[in-house]
């Protein structure tokens, strides 16, 4: 078997580490492919170094530009690569443009796509990254979804549930691991000393580079505003390139970085910034793989959005979303700091995103469906036969496993009352509502 992986930004690289790792361990061939999104030293490379994989093997050096332009560079290598390597499956991961790029032209050439962190919904389609979770959930063969809530998002939408692996977050491996090589090397007090930021109290670690935040004026001049007023923080800044662009397009860069308690600096490697945000009180950030990390590391997060694709997060109680509004932020970095049971509920809010064996059961899922044929793409040719869409009310004690086979069925869609259920093959489906697909 041979796996190609499409990358091309900091979280996919970071997030992928623990399958490349993984698919090496098991001595499995594969290939790395880097569309050249994220090209400066810092964004790109600094993580291969830091994460301990591979330069990868291929780079097509796409570079910044509008999307069609991008995406449509990252398409016309990928093909290239893909004619050249032709693997068995290959993996893209979360909601870039890479994303996007890789699942269009695998799925085209009759190459399985596996998305790694599917099925995440913002329900937002001003957002780009919706847009390209949404096309490649479509166009994909195997889903690795986070939690029950992505999968069922995914059901929602009519997927087939046999094609879903609840699998957690590989950003949990990531972190477990890259923490303990930190502790290994000893370099928690050298990490924090190279960020030069004096006294270590109440450190606030900000991220931002949404779109929809920097690239509009009227949202960054609020987040700043409550930056200015919160005083009490020693705020550190790593900043995304693209929102150095613009806060010094709309000639705001000098005002905040000459804020004295306002730290802006470069990126960040890997396992600088894990020991940067675990000595965090908390983080605010538009980040989706911060949002993840902070209730990973047991560290509040203020969202500087109006709506997540983690809203497993919000409702774990360990992040709250305070869009661009200078009172929610203001309001709410008080009470962490003033109000000890509220942070501490924030703090132990427990992580939905697994146990950090989220490369293992993704590697582990994909072996099956090689084994079993199931990455070969062909087209039907017994359509007749196909399934007929039913409902029923269960009253009887019955497995997902045992009723599929008794009924020579697949269920789609468990309601228990009025909450909506992923059918996991052991649930019993007593009491219960299915919607389901019987072969006729
Ligand atoms: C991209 C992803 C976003 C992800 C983010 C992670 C898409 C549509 N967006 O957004 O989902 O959250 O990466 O960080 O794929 N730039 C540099 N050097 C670099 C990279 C970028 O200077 O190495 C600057 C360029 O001016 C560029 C701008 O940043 O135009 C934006 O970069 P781009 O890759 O288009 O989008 P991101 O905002 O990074
Ligand atoms: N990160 C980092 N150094 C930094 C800032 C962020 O290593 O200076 C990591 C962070 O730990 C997280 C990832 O970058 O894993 C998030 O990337 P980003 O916010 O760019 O993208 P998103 O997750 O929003 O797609």
């Amino acid at each position: 078997m041979k796996i190609a992986t499409i990358l091309g930004t900091r979280p996919e690289i970071i997030k992928m580490a623990p399958i490349i790792d993984e698919i090496s361990r098991r001595g499995i061939d594969q290939i790395v492919l880097h569309t050249g999104q994220h090209y400066d030293k810092e964004m790109s490379e600094t993580f291969f170094d830091d994460l301990e994989i591979p330069a990868p093997d291929y780079n097509i050096h796409v570079g910044s530009g509008t999307h069609a332009k991008q995406t449509a560079l990252m398409m016309e290598g990928i093909e290239e690569v893909l004619l050249e390597e032709k693997p068995d499956i290959v993996l893209v991961q979360g909601d870039t443009n890479a994303v996007l790029a890789g699942a269009l032209v695998a799925s085209k050439m009759h190459i399985a796509v596996g998305h790694v962190e599917a099925g995440l919904r913002s329900f937002d389609m001003t957002m780009p990254e919706e847009i390209n979770r949404i096309v490649a959930d479509g166009v994909s063969t195997m889903y690795f979804v986070p939690t029950q809530e992505s999968a069922i998002n995914l059901l929602a939408e009519g997927f087939s549930r046999k094609n879903l692996f609840i699998t957690g977050n590989t950003v949990v491996d990531a972190c477990h691991r890259h923490l303990e090589i930190a502790r290994k090397r000893g370099i928690q007090e050298e990490s924090l000393a190279r960020l030069d930021i004096g006294n270590m109290d109440n450190i606030l670690t900000l991220t931002m580079h949404r779109a929809e935040n920097v690239d509009i004026r009227e949202r960054v001049v609020n987040i700043i505003d409550a930056l200015k007023e919160l005083t009490q923080m020693n705020i550190v800044f790593p900043i995304h390139p693209r929102t150095k662009n613009t806060l010094e397009k709309f000639g705001l860069f000098d005002e905040l970085n000459n804020l004295e308690h306002v730290h802006i600096i470069k990126p960040i490697g890997y396992l600088d910034f894990l020991q940067l945000t675990s000595a965090s009180t908390l983080v605010l950030t538009d980040s989706g793989g911060l949002q993840e990390e902070a209730i990973t590391l047991d560290v509040p997060a203020l969202t500087l959005r109006y709506n997540t694709e983690r809203p497993e997060t919000v409702t774990a109680g360990g992040n709250i979303l305070v869009g661009s509004n200078k009172d929610a932020i203001l309001k709410y970095v008080n009470m962490i700091l003033s109000d000890k049971e509220f942070a501490d509920r924030m703090r132990n809010a427990p992580n939905p995103y697994g146990m950090g064996d989220s490369a293992k059961s993704t590697v582990d899922a994909i072996e099956d469906y090689y084994d079993n044929g199931l990455l070969d793409i062909e087209a039907p040719e017994d359509i007749m036969s196909s399934f007929t869409r039913k409902m029923a009310m269960i009253e009887e004690d019955i497995t997902v496993a045992d009723f599929e086979s008794k009924e020579d069925a697949l269920i789609h869609m468990v309601f228990d009352g009025e909450k909506m259920c992923f059918p996991a093959d052991d649930l019993n489906l007593n009491g219960m509502m299915i919607t389901y697909d019987k072969r006729e």
